[in-house]
């Protein structure tokens, strides 16, 4: 019988050995396997996050799943695997070779670790959990995206830099799909619950939310050879703490959406109760009119995406 809670990474490449690590700082997790095609390499990683876990006198031990058997009775499995994002390429252009790469993943997940809880980190971000979702099989309340979490915190962290205080009680919300049309909701983006439009200039405002939109693509354009990882790992490792203690919180996270906010058949970002059960609640902000219709923007270009798994004969 297994003791604690165990958490599988899929892909430890930068943003998977990024959640191993800080998953074994915060010590939550009993064990947290690796699973990589580089296994060597993933070898390597492991003991060296192992040691890092001893210097902080934490528990959680790091190893290498060489056989897709060795997720078995996972809490939490946790898919970055994929092809990475390159400069130039956008989102989207990596929907069908990624989409493939979770068909398969999916099902070691339904044989090895039925129970789990899936987060989704791959990319194009929506249209990956909607396939992850639909090829486990699972209740969707146990297929989740991240996103949500880490572009808000971008938000919230281009707010502390124009304004210079309050960082700790900056709350920025961000909706929609994880694409460059996202929607960045100033209306409730507050510090210190002081809305933010009482804090900054329309125009000030209007700067962050396009810097948030692009916030990813400016960190590829830095990085020239892969993309961002230590913010998009530390929301992942947020959400597996928040699933490992129960803790309830309200996170933004990609979900599959059957009526909420109008919406059938699609996965979105949207503000979710997450706990021990994965996504126990998907809460409806009320959006007004300029707000619906960039949500509805961006909730279409993730059913053109959809669309397009179909067009291209990976659905039939
Ligand atoms: C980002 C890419 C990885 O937002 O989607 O950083």
């Amino acid at each position: 019988m297994r003791q604690g809670k165990k958490v599988s990474i899929i892909g430890a490449g930068n943003v998977g050995s990024t959640v191993a690590y800080s998953l074994c700082m915060l010590g939550t997790a009993h064990e947290v396997i690796l699973r990589d095609s580089k296994t060597e390499i993933a070898c390597g990683k492991a003991l060296d996050m192992s040691q890092a876990a001893a210097v902080v006198r934490s528990h959680t031990k790091v190893h290498v799943a060489e056989d897709a058997s060795q997720i078995e009775d996972s809490d939490i499995v946790v898919v970055t695997a994929g092809s990475p994002r390159r400069p130039g390429m956008s989102r989207d252009d990596l929907l069908v070779i990624n989409a493939e790469v979770m068909r398969g993943i999916a099902q070691d997940i339904k044989t090895h670790a039925p129970n789990a809880i899936v987060i989704v980190v791959t990319n194009p971000l929506d249209p990956m959990t909607y396939v992850m979702w639909r090829e486990t099989g699972f209740d969707k309340s146990r297929v989740i995206g991240m996103a949500g979490l880490l572009d808000s915190a971008r938000m919230a962290s281009f707010i502390y830099e124009k304004l210079g205080y309050g960082s700790g009680q900056i709350r920025a919300t961000v909706l929609g799909g994880h694409g460059d049309d996202m929607v960045p909701v100033r209306r409730y983006s507050t510090v210190a619950g002081v809305p933010l439009t009482d804090l900054m200039a329309d125009s000030e405002i209007d700067k962050i939310v396009e810097r948030t939109k692009n916030a990813g693509a400016e960190i590829v354009g830095y990085l020239q050879n892969g993309s961002a990882y230590y913010a998009p790992a530390k929301a992942t490792a947020k959400m597996c703490e928040a699933i490992l203690r129960d803790s309830r919180q309200i996170y933004p996270c990609a979900v599959l959406l059957e009526g909420e906010y109008g919406y059938e058949d699609v996965v979105t970002g949207v503000p979710i109760v997450l706990g021990a059960n994965g996504m126990e609640k998907i809460i409806e902000v009320t959006l007004n009119e300029k707000e619906k219709a960039l949500f509805d923007r961006s909730v279409g270009s993730v059913k053109g995406l959809i669309q397009t798994l179909y067009d291209r004969n990976f659905y039939s």
